[in-house]
């Protein structure tokens, strides 16, 4: 597989072929995506819940992030990766915002960030984007926002937000953003955004007309319960499988049968042995 980078996803945009971005945390699961041949990983802030098992992503912090994206990105050379900037590290200054992007990069390895907001965060991208940081705007239902919104809920329903998502669209790509999530609008709408861009649209919740898709792996590989928001679909049931070996291990540990003599086991003299008993 070809290493996928700003300028091969654009061409990818341009020849209509679409793009996979998939959730991932850590070494095991990254070196999984880059042998799938996805052309993007996002280590999203949603580490906060899916990797830490906090209510939401707010208390996620830098050194969190930068920690994941590092354990990534050990694991990827074609996959590009893009890096959450959590909640509070791009919102006080702009020194802020560009230190903290960079850290992503030098430390984390990461090949973008992303940011949550559409005209509000145009100072900011533009400030990474010339810092030669490239950015993946995020745009739509924004999980950092969850309190302001009163919920996880689908934007942009009426004229007027439809109208502010497009503006934000407009607003993050002339600030420099390669690429844009929309997430939880309307698909006939985000088709209409894809079209009015040059910027990379990526969906989640937001129908098929994007230039592509990011969803969290764990929900797309069946590992998580409770509430499933409508967009997801499971792809695969591998909570159940992890289960179901867990409970293998634990009825062969139980009965005697695991570890086996001798596939699991270690040989030592019959001699030596006899001269230890005797001490
Ligand atoms: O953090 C995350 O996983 C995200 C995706 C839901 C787009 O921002």
């Amino acid at each position: 597989m070809p290493k996928n980078t700003v300028l091969t996803l654009q061409q990818q945009k341009q020849a209509g072929d679409k793009i996979c971005q998939v959730t991932a945390y850590d070494y095991t699961m990254a070196c999984l995506v880059e042998e799938a041949g996805l052309e993007m990983i996002l280590v999203g802030d949603s580490l906060g819940m899916v990797m830490m098992g906090y209510e939401d992503t707010l208390p996620v912090t830098m050194d969190d992030m930068v920690r994941y994206t590092r354990s990534v990105t050990r694991a990827t050379n074609n996959t590009f990766v893009v890096a959450d900037m959590p909640f509070m590290s791009y919102q006080a200054s702009m020194n802020e915002a560009v230190t903290n992007a960079g850290r992503l990069l030098k430390e984390g390895r990461a090949q973008a960030v992303k940011l949550e907001g559409g005209a509000t965060v145009v100072k900011q991208i533009r400030a990474m984007t010339e810092a030669g940081i490239p950015v993946q705007a995020h745009i739509g239902m924004t999980p950092q926002s969850v309190n302001a919104f009163g919920g996880f809920k689908v934007q942009g329903k009426n004229v007027d937000a439809a109208k502010q998502i497009v503006e934000d669209a407009i607003a993050v790509q002339e600030a420099g953003a390669f690429s844009i999530v929309l997430e939880c609008v309307p698909a006939l709408l985000a088709e209409y955004i894809t079209e009015q861009v040059n910027a990379i649209t990526i969906g989640i919740g937001a129908g098929a007309g994007c230039d592509g898709q990011v969803l969290v792996g764990q929900d797309l590989l069946g590992m998580t319960h409770g509430f499933k928001p409508k967009f997801v679909k499971r792809f695969g049931e591998v909570g159940n499988a992890i289960m179901d070996a867990y409970a293998a291990y634990s009825a062969e540990v139980k009965a005697g049968t695991f570890p086996a003599s001798p596939e699991h086991t270690f040989k030592i003299d019959e001699e030596v042995m006899e001269l230890v008993r005797r001490g």
